[in-house]
Formats: C-alpha cells, sequence, structure tokens
C-alpha cells in the first residue's frame, strides 16, 4: 500500500518537474508566432501605464510566469491572456484568428486596445468555436472592429461575456445568418458605439435567450430601441444611459417591430417583454414618464436610474406603478 503512495508521489512530482520549466511547448511557439502583432506580449503591464514607457521585459523563459499569460497549475495550460493594450502597431490592422488555435484552454482573452480593424480573410473567430470550447470571456473593447464582425463573434458557442464597447459598430446593413447565436452569452457590452438601431444591428434570426447585462451607454439609440428588446426575456440589468430616448416611455413601438409582420402571436409575446428586468439606467436623456400598462411590464425592477433627464414631477404618478422600485 505504502510504496503505491510512493509510487503516485514520484510519479506527480516528475510530472511537476517536467512542467517547472515552461508552459507548454506548444504553446510557448504559438505565443512567439502572436509577438510580431502583439509587441509588448513577452512585457510586464506596469511599465506600458506610464507616459515614458519604459519596457521591462519578462525575465523567465517559462511563459506561465509572464503577466499577460495565466496557466492552469496543473496541467500547464494556458487558460488567461491578457494582450490588452500590448499592440505597438499604430495603424488598422487585421487580425488572423487562427493564431490562438492552440491555445485549447482558453477561459479568458483580452484583446482591448489594439487598433484592430477586422479578421484577415477567412480566418476570423469562427475559426476557433470548435477548439476553444473554454472561451468564455472575450474583451475586444476599444479597437476598430465594426458590424462585419457580429456573424463571427455569434459561433463562440462557450461565450459568456463579450466586449465590444468603444468600436465603431454603426447601424449599417444588418449582419449574415448564423448557427449558434450566441447560445449562453450572458453579458454583452456595446457601450461608445454609433449605433442607432438595434434591429439592423443584429440579424433578426439571432438569439441571445440567456443575456442578462446589456450595456449600450453613449450611443445614438432613441424610443425604437424598446422594440428590438422585446425578445430578450431573461434580462436583469440594461443600461441606456447618454443616449437619445425622449418622451415617455411605452411599448407602442413594440408593436410596431418589423419582424411583428411576419410572427402572428407577436402582440402577445410583448407582455412580457423585460418583465425580469431588475436594474433599467436611463440618466442623460430626455426620458419623462413610463406608460407600464401598455406593455412595459417592469414588474421585477427594483433600481432606476433617471438622472439628468430633466422631467418634472408628473413623471412620479407613472413610476408609482413599479411596485418592486427599491431605488431610485
Ligand atoms: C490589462 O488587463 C489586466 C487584467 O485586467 C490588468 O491587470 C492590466 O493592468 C491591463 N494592462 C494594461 C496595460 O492595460
Ligand atoms: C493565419 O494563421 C494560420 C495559423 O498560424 C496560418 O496557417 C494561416 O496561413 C494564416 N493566414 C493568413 C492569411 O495569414
Ligand atoms: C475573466 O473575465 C471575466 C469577465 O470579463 C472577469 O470577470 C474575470 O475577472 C476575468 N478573469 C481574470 C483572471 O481576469
Ligand atoms: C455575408 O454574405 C454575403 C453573401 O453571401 C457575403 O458576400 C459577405 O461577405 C458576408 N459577410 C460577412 C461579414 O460574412
Ligand atoms: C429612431 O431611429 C431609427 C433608426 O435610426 C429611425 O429609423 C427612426 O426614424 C427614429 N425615430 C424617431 C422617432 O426619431
Ligand atoms: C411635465 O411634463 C409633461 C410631459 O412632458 C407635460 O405634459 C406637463 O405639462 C409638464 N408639467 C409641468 C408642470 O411642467
Amino acid at each position: 500500500m505504502e510504496s503505491k503512495w510512493l509510487a503516485m508521489v514520484l510519479v506527480v512530482l516528475s510530472l511537476g518537474s517536467g512542467l517547472c520549466d515552461g508552459c507548454l511547448e506548444e504553446e510557448r511557439f504559438a505565443l512567439f508566432q502572436l509577438k510580431p502583432f502583439f509587441e509588448f506580449i513577452d512585457y510586464k503591464f506596469q511599465d506600458l501605464i506610464n507616459d515614458d514607457f519604459v519596457y521591462e521585459k519578462e525575465s523567465s523563459s517559462n511563459c506561465c510566469e509572464w503577466e499577460r499569460v495565466e496557466c492552469n497549475s496543473i496541467t500547464g495550460r494556458v487558460t488567461h491572456l491578457f494582450l490588452n493594450y500590448s499592440s505597438n502597431m499604430k495603424i488598422d490592422w487585421y487580425l488572423n484568428a487562427s493564431l490562438f488555435l492552440p491555445f485549447e484552454k482558453l477561459q479568458n482573452l483580452s484583446l482591448r486596445g489594439n487598433f484592430i480593424t477586422g479578421c484577415v480573410a477567412n480566418q476570423c473567430f469562427e475559426r476557433l468555436s470548435s477548439k476553444l470550447d473554454k472561451l468564455e470571456n472575450l474583451d475586444l473593447s476599444d479597437n476598430h472592429f465594426n458590424n462585419n464582425i457580429l456573424a463571427s463573434l455569434s459561433e463562440l458557442s462557450s461565450l459568456k461575456s463579450l466586449n465590444l464597447a468603444e468600436n465603431v459598430f454603426t447601424r449599417s446593413n444588418p449582419t449574415n445568418e448564423s448557427n449558434n447565436n450566441w447560445m449562453k452569452l450572458k453579458e454583452l457590452y456595446l457601450e461608445g458605439n454609433e449605433i442607432e438601431s438595434l434591429g439592423s444591428l443584429f440579424h433578426e434570426g439571432m438569439k441571445f435567450n440567456k443575456l442578462e447585462v446589456l450595456s449600450l451607454n453613449g450611443n445614438l439609440l432613441n424610443n425604437s430601441v424598446f422594440s428590438s428588446l422585446f425578445e430578450l426575456s431573461n434580462l436583469k440589468s440594461l443600461d441606456l444611459s447618454d443616449n437619445q430616448l425622449e418622451g415617455a416611455i411605452y411599448t407602442k413601438h413594440l408593436m410596431t417591430f418589423q419582424n411583428c409582420k411576419k410572427k402572428k402571436s407577436c402582440p402577445f409575446e410583448n407582455l412580457n417583454a423585460l418583465s425580469n428586468l431588475e436594474e433599467l439606467i436611463l440618466s442623460g436623456n430626455e426620458v419623462n414618464g413610463f406608460i407600464p400598462s401598455q406593455g412595459l411590464r417592469l414588474m421585477n425592477l427594483k433600481h432606476l436610474d433617471l438622472s439628468g433627464n430633466g422631467f418634472n414631477n408628473s413623471i412620479l404618478s407613472s413610476l408609482a406603478t413599479l411596485s418592486n422600485l427599491k431605488t431610485l
């Protein structure tokens, strides 16, 4: 019995020593393949924050010890890549997403702030969909991606959180249809873009059944945005601050949703629009009332932020109908 334990301990130790001088060879190789695009992949963070740019290179040959890389301590596989602000390119460029294929156990990938404008031909995020099935959090914020990227991203079926803030999403043409439809996506951040309407941003076949958090702060949306939101039955938090909403919010807009022409049951589905919403942020608009009886059933709303809307007392009576409201 004891010798069995000893043997196991020895096996574990020898496995451990096999890892201690580095991440897996193929992943290390893949990191160096990324180096021409993400110049600072083997540099420490803190030195990049200074305006002076005192770059300090990583000293370890074990890439799992680099600040921008995090590995599973047992398997040595890369689980997180923090490539935020790590490109030295100051002009727009196109990403070859296939370069991330070797990182099969990747959970978090940040490409924030790298001047990326799209993908090279046929090498976009859909390429990762079958192999990177642990990828849950993708941060593409502060780049120059536009609507064309959405179809490709929607095929990443393991994604739970997607950050597309501060890119150049506009209204333009709907994106192409895809099969996977953001199956697990819970959080979507789109603040600081130039979005005028969601109906034109997302293909009508795209379904966000699990979406709980949607941030659209700082876009160009008007009241018609509510008509595109009714299918988000699980939405808990919605941030529409600093847009162009005005007047009373009600669901006449829902009834005019373009898709309703095709779906006969549409007006009835609308009755539960946003019924799970707990937080609604409308600050920095011109909203002055709600007419819940007409369909926006905000019966679970707990937190409502209406600051900076310039409304008068008449809004209070319409708020009285929101029975679960806790903070305002
Ligand atoms: C990149 O992101 C990591 C993790 O969020 C953070 O600790 C680091 O400071 C960021 N680095 C830069 C240069 O922004
Ligand atoms: C993209 O990267 C993959 C994997 O390294 C490579 O096989 C392919 O040739 C690259 N494609 C382009 C267009 O750069
Ligand atoms: C991974 O991403 C999620 C969502 O953005 C974040 O909450 C979490 O802190 C990230 N993990 C690490 C280690 O940075
Ligand atoms: C969408 O489909 C059209 C026609 O099939 C194609 O020309 C176009 O490149 C596709 N766009 C994207 C972003 O995949
Ligand atoms: C709201 O925005 C949409 C999309 O840009 C536009 O078609 C519509 O006319 C606008 N509605 C109002 C009331 O301004
Ligand atoms: C308050 O606002 C409503 C809606 O804009 C308006 O109809 C009403 O006249 C206003 N009341 C006062 C006292 O300004």
